[in-house]
């Protein structure tokens, strides 16, 4: 049996922490989502390959992949060194390093739809600058997302109702549901040359709520309607990118986007973004404003550039594809042999995986909570990761926990 974790030293700093950031931890990791209070740590010391240790010592297999960015393992050798070398000529500089345009000539030679490439730092950048791009190409406005989506933080993306947020933020955003041609098809006939852009990711990922593939004919089906109505289609690939195809999501699921966004796994943990799109939108792609203070960092450009290279010499995606179907796959039937049944929905590199039971989500997350704090890292709320870090110890010693976690929370739930 796993002892179970004490987090002294986590809470410690919490409480330190409340005192000078707002709300202790801002962002992704904030301790009112992490439930049951008292199961999750709040601070990593340290991380390796697939597994990391918060400040108490604990050590943890790392199913979250820091949300996704973590895709070789974290402190790749061959990326950490490639950051180095950069580094020591230059990082930050007035001008950028040549390891720019190397970059952007693999990602367009990686991305059949790709022409050209920019980069920048966060998801919501490159999901902005789509924007721009499409209102500019178009002289349109309105913008479709699909209900429940989620391309960054910047207004016109959060959710209405979010503090700070006004309706006119949104006043240019329809939403529909995922999987909708006719919706759309409505949507485009309403409002006949006003929309510039289509943004959806290539399969329906929202938080809290199981995950949905395309159906068989949706992405052509779209794509149809689009390129009737000159409507520009963005590819949010932020989240998926490289879990499931290294040529582009879209590819995997057989349709071409105009534009396509990256961040998280691109640079295996390396602050960097990037926009590619065909050349019927390099126009508009040089006319646009958009930049940052950090946006010529080369290291994180050298750490890209290792990343996919590592990535594609490994065939990465189809390895953590059938990575995480041994993982969950072992969870499902330990689960189904305790009678629980456990839904895993999405692609298994990154699936939404969901506890059923009749005392609703508090089940599940109790269940997350449990197995986090026997050293198996996983949250209720957002879809999992797998990693190319992700062995046969991660895997099985995963079951272990997974087991022992389980039946802690019947025995809980039966009491
Ligand atoms: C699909 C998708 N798009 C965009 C973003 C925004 O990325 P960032 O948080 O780096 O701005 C995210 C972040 O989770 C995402 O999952």
């Amino acid at each position: 049996m796993s002892q179970t974790y004490q987090y002294s030293h986590s809470q410690a700093l919490f409480e330190r922490a409340q005192k000078v950031i707002p709300n202790g931890i801002p962002g992704h990791f904030n301790p009112v989502v992490q439930k049951p209070e008292g199961t999750y740590p709040f601070y990593a010391q340290r991380a390796e390959g697939a597994r990391f240790w918060d400040v108490d010592g604990n050590e943890y297999i790392d199913m979250m992949c820091a949300y996704g960015p973590m895709i070789l393992g974290y402190n790749n050798p061959a990326v950490e060194a490639a950051v180095q070398a950069q580094s020591q000529q230059a990082d930050t500089c007035t001008l950028a390093s040549p390891v720019m345009v190397e970059l952007a000539e693999f990602l367009v030679d990686l991305i059949p739809m790709a022409d050209w490439a920019f980069f920048a730092k966060n998801g919501a950048d490159a999901t902005n600058m789509a924007v721009f791009i499409a209102r500019a190409a178009t002289g349109r406005r309105k913008v479709i997302g699909i209900e429940g989506g989620y391309h960054g933080s910047s207004p016109w993306m959060q959710a209405l109702g979010r503090a700070g947020i006004t309706p006119e933020d949104h006043a240019e955003i329809i939403r529909i549901p995922w999987n909708d041609v006719a919706a759309l098809e409505s949507v485009l006939l309403e409002h006949e040359n006003e929309i510039a852009a289509f943004i959806s990711s290539p399969y329906h990922h929202p938080v809290y709520q199981d995950n949905e593939m395309p159906s068989e004919t949706y992405w052509q089906a779209v794509e149809k309607l689009l390129r009737k109505r000159g409507v520009v289609s963005i590819c949010d690939d932020v989240r998926c990118g490289f879990r499931i195809d290294m040529r582009g999501s879209h590819e995997y699921f057989g349709y071409t986007p105009d534009i396509s966004c990256y961040c998280k796994a691109i640079a295996n943990g390396h602050p960097i973004s990037a926009l590619v799109g065909s050349d019927d939108f390099r126009q508009e792609a040089s006319s646009i404003f958009q930049t940052g203070s950090f946006w010529y960092s080369a290291g994180p450009m050298a750490a890209a550039l290792a990343t996919l290279q590592e990535l594609q010499r490994d065939n990465a995606p189809e390895k953590i594809i059938q990575s995480g179907s041994k993982i969950f796959a072992g969870m499902q039937s330990i689960a189904a042999e305790a009678g629980v049944t456990l839904q895993v929905t999405g692609i298994t590199s990154m699936p939404y995986v969901r506890a059923e039971h009749e005392a609703g989500i508090e089940f599940h997350q109790a269940l997350c909570g449990e197995c986090t704090r026997r050293g198996l890292f996983i949250t209720s709320h957002h879809n999992l990761f797998v990693s190319a870090a992700h062995g046969e110890a991660e895997i099985s010693r995963s079951h272990e926990i997974f087991k022992e976690a389980l039946d802690s929370v019947i025995a809980e739930f039966a009491g």
